[in-house]
C-alpha cells in the first residue's frame, strides 16, 4: 500500500487540493484526480496563467497548452496553441486515450476537441483583457498598432508583429504553468501540466507544457518531474526527462533535481539575451524555471533558478496541505 498524495504550485487555493485529497481517500486513480484537479485550476478565475481568464498572446488570444502523462504505462498525450475551450487537460488525455499520437496542436486539436464534445468557452476575461491593454499601453503601443500589425497593414518595419511582440515580451509577466502530480494507492505517478503560456507570446507559440521530456515526465519505477518558468530554457535541455533519467541511474531526487538546475543556470542566462531589457540581473523573473519532482517512494521535492518560488504537498494521511519553499540552486554551488 502506498501513500496517496498530491504535489502542485504553492499558489493553487487549497480547497483544490483538498478536494483531490478526498477524490484519493474514496480510492480514485491517480489519472482521475490529475485531471479532476487540473480542470479545478482551468476553471479558476483568478488563476492568469491557466485556461479561463489566462493571459492572451501579444494578438490578445488565449492559447493553451496542455499535457498528460501516466507512469504505469508511460502513456502520453498532449495539445498545443489551443482557443476556444474550457478544459485542455481533459482533450490532453482524450488524445492520449483515443488517438495513437502524442501531440495535437492548433487546428487539428480543435477539430478532435469537438468531435469528443468538449466543452467550448470564451476564455479571455475583461480582467485579462484590461492587463493585456495596460502593458500593449506600458510599452508605448496601442491596440490599433496591433491590430495593423496583425493585419500586415504596416509597412513600417518597426510595426511588425515579430518587433512588437519582441518589445511587449521584454516586459512580461512570469509564466505560472499549472504543474499536478500525483500519486495513488497502487503507487502509480500521473503528472498533468496545463497553461495559457507566457503571456505576450508571438501568435502559435508553444512551450514545454505540452513537450513529453520537457515539461513533465513520470515513470513509475523511477519519479516524475515537471517544470513551471520560462518553456524555452526547459525545451533546451529536456529537463523533465533529464530529472528522471538521473533518478533511473541511481541519484536521489535531490542530487537529480540540483544537477538539472544547475545544468540549466547557462541556458538562463542566454535566454536573457532575448528576454530582459537591458541591466535587469541575470536570473530575472522573465527567464527562470522552477523544477517539482516525485521519487518513487512518494518524496516531494522543489528546485528553482530563483528564490522563494513555493510548492504545496497532501497526503492523504494530512488533513491540510503544506506549502513548502523550493530550494533555490545557485551558479556557485
Ligand atoms: N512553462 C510554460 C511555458 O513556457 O509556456
Amino acid at each position: 500500500m502506498h501513500t496517496p498524495l498530491i504535489l502542485l504550485n504553492g499558489e493553487v487555493k487549497d480547497a483544490i487540493l483538498i478536494a483531490g485529497i478526498e477524490s484519493l481517500r474514496k480510492g480514485a486513480s491517480a489519472a482521475d484526480v490529475a485531471e479532476q484537479v487540473a480542470r479545478d485550476v482551468e476553471d479558476d478565475i483568478d488563476e492568469h496563467s491557466v485556461g479561463f481568464s489566462g493571459l492572451p498572446n501579444i494578438l490578445g488570444e488565449v492559447e493553451l497548452d496542455a499535457a498528460f502523462m501516466e507512469g504505469e504505462s508511460l502513456s502520453a498525450g498532449a495539445v498545443a496553441a489551443v482557443k476556444g475551450f474550457r478544459h485542455p487537460i481533459s482533450i490532453a488525455r482524450q488524445v492520449m486515450e483515443r488517438l495513437p499520437h502524442v501531440l495535437l496542436a492548433g487546428e487539428g486539436a480543435e477539430r478532435f476537441a469537438d468531435e469528443i464534445g468538449a466543452e467550448r468557452g470564451d476564455l479571455l476575461t475583461d480582467s485579462a483583457r484590461e492587463i493585456w491593454r495596460k502593458r500593449i499601453a506600458d510599452c508605448g503601443l496601442t491596440i490599433n498598432d496591433i491590430e495593423r500589425a496583425a493585419n500586415r497593414q504596416s509597412s513600417i518595419v518597426n510595426r511588425q508583429l515579430i518587433e512588437i511582440a519582441t518589445r511587449v515580451l521584454a516586459y512580461r509577466e512570469g509564466s505560472d504553468t499549472m504543474n499536478v502530480m500525483v500519486r495513488d494507492a497502487r503507487g502509480h505517478l500521473v503528472v498533468a501540466v496545463t497553461t495559457s503560456g507566457i503571456a505576450w507570446k508571438y501568435p502559435g507559440r508553444v512551450g514545454d507544457s505540452p513537450v513529453v521530456g520537457a515539461g513533465l515526465y513520470a515513470d513509475d519505477r523511477y519519479g516524475a518531474a515537471a517544470c513551471m518558468g520560462l518553456g524555452e530554457i526547459t525545451m533546451r535541455q529536456g529537463s523533465s526527462l533529464r530529472a528522471v533519467m538521473l533518478m533511473q541511474m541511481g541519484w536521489t531526487m535531490d542530487e537529480a533535481g540540483r544537477a538539472v538546475l544547475r545544468d540549466m543556470l547557462p541556458i538562463c542566462r542566454d535566454a536573457t539575451r532575448h528576454w530582459t531589457p537591458a541591466g535587469d540581473g541575470p536570473f530575472p523573473r522573465s527567464a527562470w524555471v522552477r523544477l517539482l519532482m516525485l521519487d518513487r517512494h512518494g518524496n516531494a521535492g522543489g528546485y528553482c533558478t530563483h528564490d522563494g518560488s513555493t510548492y504545496k504537498v497532501q497526503t492523504v494521511d494530512e488533513s491540510r496541505p503544506r506549502t513548502l519553499v523550493c530550494e533555490w540552486v545557485r551558479e556557485d554551488e
